[in-house]
């Protein structure tokens, strides 16, 4: 494959589909290896990573084509196990061609690492207390991650809040933290632990949580696609999507799905990475609420040529380093597959997979519904399953679909009459 276009992609065979990627991506013969064997994560390996291990897990490692991410041909690597998503963003990212494909930009690497500070008799004067201290507990928390201060990171600010709760008001402190390329877990918490008997000092406070914040509204990402009404079935086609996408950006009911359809594309690259799926999944949706009403990750317009515009803007606490994305052997051939050096470019091409996802689900919402094209690929694995290649397999794919008679006794008859 010369680009990430491939038409009839799906119809080839695994080691096919293989070797045409690993053409385009530059994967070594052994890299190949890894990713085509379930058990390239060692048991010891595995038996380190969490406790009480007695087994390992695989899921089914994909690739979504067609994409051009910031002018770049990409096939993404998807670990998933729900069929659909990775045909309906390849789809999507198909029809975005047209219009450049996607342009995303991320917005910074800074994660916020918070203390809460109880039994403050004024906290407004602990607050000012605590901003005049600034760059001594800038240089304490600096001082536990001198490596992350040689590349370039650390802490960058620090801020306070006063909240109102239940137990009445509390004292806020965030640290925030350019993490560079890690996902930065680990060095935020241990800032935020390091830094807290200080804070104790200086406001007579007693410090209790500290603890990253997953809603990393720091480490924003956007990406924005144009989808050329020709492309996408014509101007009705692009009325009807951003009707579709009125209702999520209306109904938290809607919106809870309509985002479930995103984190479809989402988490698959998330999970090929190594990378932490429950902070993005978190991240995604508390930001999505931040208004205080849930409501949808994604915006759609028209555009002047009456063309439809897609948009996302989410946090993308994904890291390049650390964690299982180093210790995972399949993670590090999906990093190399991916030729992103920077987390934020990691993150730049997560969020462009998920708009896709959005695209395709609305578009086939807003149209023909989804089930059509569940059913095409569910009766493609049937009549996968059962045997069938070539044109006959197309044959029984048709004729299920059209007669909608989609399961395997079916496939088996119309096995025998077609090879007859
Ligand atoms: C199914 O996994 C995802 C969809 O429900 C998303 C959506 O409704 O937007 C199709």
């Amino acid at each position: 494959m010369k680009t990430s276009q491939y038409s009839g992609f799906f119809k080839l065979s695994v080691d096919d589909r293989m070797k045409e990627v690993a053409e385009f991506t530059g994967i070594s013969e052994e890299e190949q290896a890894i990713l085509q064997d379930a058990n390239s994560l060692d048991m010891d390996k595995a038996d380190h990573m969490i406790e009480n291990v007695i087994g390992r897990f695989s899921f089914p490692l994909g690739v979504a084509i067609n994409f051009i991410i910031n002018g770049k041909e990409m096939v993404v690597p998807m670990v998933s196990e729900e069929p659909s998503v990775i045909a309906a963003c390849s789809n999507a990212a198909k029809m975005a061609r047209a219009g450049g494909g996607f342009t995303a930009h991320s917005l910074g690497t800074v994660m916020i690492s918070q203390i809460q500070l109880l039994g403050i008799a004024a906290p407004n004067a602990a607050k000012s207390i605590i901003l005049e201290h600034k760059e001594e507990i800038i240089r304490r928390c600096n001082e536990k991650d001198p490596t992350l201060v040689k590349f370039g990171g650390g802490v960058r600010d620090v801020e306070v809040r006063i909240i109102d709760s239940i137990v009445g008001k509390m004292v806020i402190v965030h640290l925030l933290v350019d993490t560079l390329d890690a996902m930065g877990a680990n060095a935020v918490n241990t800032m935020a632990e390091a830094v807290a008997p200080y804070l104790e000092e200086i406001t007579g406070g007693t410090a209790e949580l500290r603890i990253l914040s997953n809603l990393a509204d720091h480490r924003l990402v956007t990406a924005r696609a144009t989808f050329k009404k020709e492309e996408i079935g014509g101007e009705e086609v692009v009325d009807k999507i951003i009707n579709a996408y009125a209702f999520a950006a209306a109904d938290p009911y809607r919106a809870a799905t309509n985002n479930k359809g995103i984190m479809n594309g989402i988490i698959p690259v998330v999970l090929a990475t190594g990378n932490d799926t429950r902070a993005i999944e978190s991240g995604a949706h508390s930001y999505a609420a931040r208004s205080g009403r849930y409501t949808s990750l994604t915006t759609w317009e028209k555009d002047e040529n009456g063309d439809l515009i897609g948009m996302i803007e989410m946090p993308m606490a994904v890291g390049l380093v650390g964690g299982a994305t180093k210790i995972h052997p399949a993670a590090g051939v999906v990093v190399k597959m991916l030729g992103v050096k920077t987390a934020a470019e990691l993150a730049e091409i997560i969020a462009a997979v998920g708009l896709s996802n959005n695209m395709a689900a609305l578009k086939a919402l807003a149209t023909e519904g989804v089930q059509r094209g569940h059913m095409s690929l569910h009766a493609r694995n049937i009549a996968n399953t059962i045997g069938a290649k070539g044109e006959i397999a197309d044959k029984i794919v048709q004729a299920m679909v059209s007669e909608k008679k989609v399961n395997a006794e079916y496939a088996k008859e119309l096995l025998e009459k077609f090879s007859s």
